[in-house]
Parts: C-alpha cells; structure tokens; sequence
C-alpha cells in the first residue's frame, strides 16, 4: 500500500507503471469509506493492473458550508479498511491546496442538460464543483478506466458526458449499487442516522421496488402520487423529489417511449441527513 499526498511523486510512479504497459484504474472518493466503495475497488482490481483510490473531500461540489465541514474525514480507518482489501492498492490523499492551488472554484460546465435536474436542481453548483474535481483528477492520474457507482446515477452521467465532450481517453465503468440488509443504499451518511431513522430509510429502496413493479401498468403521473402520499404516511421521513426519468437524458417521464430506458429517482431526508437511491425501471 502506497500513500501519495503529492501529485508530483504520484504522476512519476503513474509513468513507470504505464512504461511497463501496466493498464490504469481510478476510483474517486471522499473518504469514510464503506463496503459500496470497496465494491468499486473490487471490480477494479478485476479489470485494471493497478488501482489508484484518490481520496479527498472536495469543497467545491458542497452547497452548504456545515455538510462540508461535517463530512466524516477518516483517513486511517479508509487506509486499514483498503489495506484489508488488497496489499497493493494506492491512495491519493491531496490537501486541497495540491488540487485547487490558491483558488478554491469551479469550472463552469454545460452537461447538455443532465446538471439542471434532480441534484442538480437541488444542489446548487453541485456539478460544476463535480465536473471541476474529476476533470483534474483525470489530467493528473490519467486512468484508463474509472469506476463510478450507480448509487449517484445523474454523477455517472455526468462523468461519461465530461469526458466525451473534453476527449478524455478514460473509460467510464458504472458499478451497481450496494444495499445493507434492509435494502438501504450504503452511503457514508448512514452512519449518522439513528436505529428508527435506519429502519424507516428502508422504505425508499421498497418504493423503488413496488414502482419498478407499477411502471409497466400504471402512468409514471399516477406513481408519482402514489409515491409523494406514501411517503407522507412516514413521519421521519421527508420526501425531497421522486422522479421517473429517462435513462439517457434524465429528463423526467410525459409518457413512456418504446425505445428508451427509464430509472426512478428519490431523494429524502431523515431527520438532517439526505439520502438518495435510484432503480433501472427497464433496461
Ligand atoms: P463518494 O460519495 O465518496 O462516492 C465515491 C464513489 O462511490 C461514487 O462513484 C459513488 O457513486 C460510489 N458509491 C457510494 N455509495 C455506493 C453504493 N452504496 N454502491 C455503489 N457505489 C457507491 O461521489 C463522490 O464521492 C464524489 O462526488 C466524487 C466523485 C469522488 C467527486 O468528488
């Protein structure tokens, strides 16, 4: 296990690697690692030779100072926690003056409309901030494949956009989502929530399910309150937005097309915490 906190001596080990024709995989992260993150890691490993995590808590892509200065930070506990999945992974842990320099501030990107919707509506700049880090993360690394998970779809999309309109030569890898037992979505948020909250966030993958099931037969208009009605029945949890959009565009839903894929969307807070969760309606 390698640690890297400096991009120089990262981009001179990257160069050797690639000079013995060793293929390249980066998995960006925040820290405060859990098992959906390890899964990334995993599926990596099974197709790269070398497997860079970069860890680092990117204030730019945080709308509200208190849930960036909250944000669990970790280092030691990722490290054992990688070190338990591999010996031979590298960590790139940078300060944020390493990767913004003296200006912390976006880019400012055009998504063809993926960043306007869901948490793009709800999250101000959150995107930018988004396209801002892993564009950089790109230049300095340049992997050959990067993985990201399906828990932050519109983020997946997102990243395959950013790198087709920049020719980015880095393939996007979408990796499933890791659910706890009871159906929850691992997020590194979940840590905070209390055993009731734990149990009721539960109902958001179940509502996935149940529209999954109602998709096919129902219009998306009719589940959309059934779903916004259900969720007032839950009284720790508040609906932020459900969305039953197109895989492709993520534009939301008039009417069902023949040809084109859709997911449905939710996002809900418990108590503080805000959590989000998505499902394929057709593939
Ligand atoms: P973070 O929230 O730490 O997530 C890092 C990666 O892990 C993302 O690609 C996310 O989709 C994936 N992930 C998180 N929970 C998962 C789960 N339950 N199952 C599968 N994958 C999961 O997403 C970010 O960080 C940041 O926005 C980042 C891309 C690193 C840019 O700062």
């Amino acid at each position: 296990m390698k640690v890297f906190k400096e991009k120089t001596p990262l981009q001179s080990a990257v160069k050797a690697e690639k000079s013995q024709g060793k293929t390249l995989g980066l998995v960006p992260t925040m820290g405060a690692l859990h098992h959906g993150h390890i899964s990334l890691v995993k599926q990596a490993l099974k197709e790269c030779d070398r497997v860079i995590i970069s860890i680092f808590v990117n204030p730019t892509q945080f709308d509200n100072p208190e849930d960036l200065e909250r944000y669990p930070r970790t280092l030691e506990q990722d490290i054992q926690m990688l070190k338990q999945t591999h010996e031979n992974l590298w960590v790139f842990a940078p300060t944020a003056n390493e990767l913004y320099g003296e200006n912390i501030a976006s880019e400012h990107f055009n998504f063809d409309g993926l960043e306007g919707v869901m948490e793009g509506k709800h999250r101000n700049g959150h995107f930018d901030g988004v396209g801002t880090i892993v564009k950089r993360l790109f230049t300095i690394i340049k992997p050959d494949k990067a993985f990201f998970g399906e828990k932050d779809f519109q983020q997946l999309q997102i990243v395959k956009k950013l790198t087709e309109k920049n020719n980015l030569p880095v393939e996007i890898i979408g990796c499933p989502i890791l659910r706890e037992e009871n159906g929850l979505a691992r997020s590194s948020r979940n840590e905070r929530l209390t055993a009731s909250q734990r149990n009721q966030a539960a109902f958001i993958y179940k509502t996935l399910l149940k529209t999954r099931e109602l998709f096919g037969t129902k219009s998306a208009e009719y589940i959309e309150d059934w779903v916004i009605s259900e969720f007032k029945k839950q009284p720790d949890l508040v609906l932020e937005y459900f969305e039953i959009a197109s895989t492709r565009t993520l534009k939301k839903t008039v009417s069902k097309e023949k040809d084109e894929d859709y997911r449905a969307f939710i996002a809900a807070y418990a108590g503080e915490i805000r959590l989000i969760d998505n499902i394929a309606l057709t593939n």
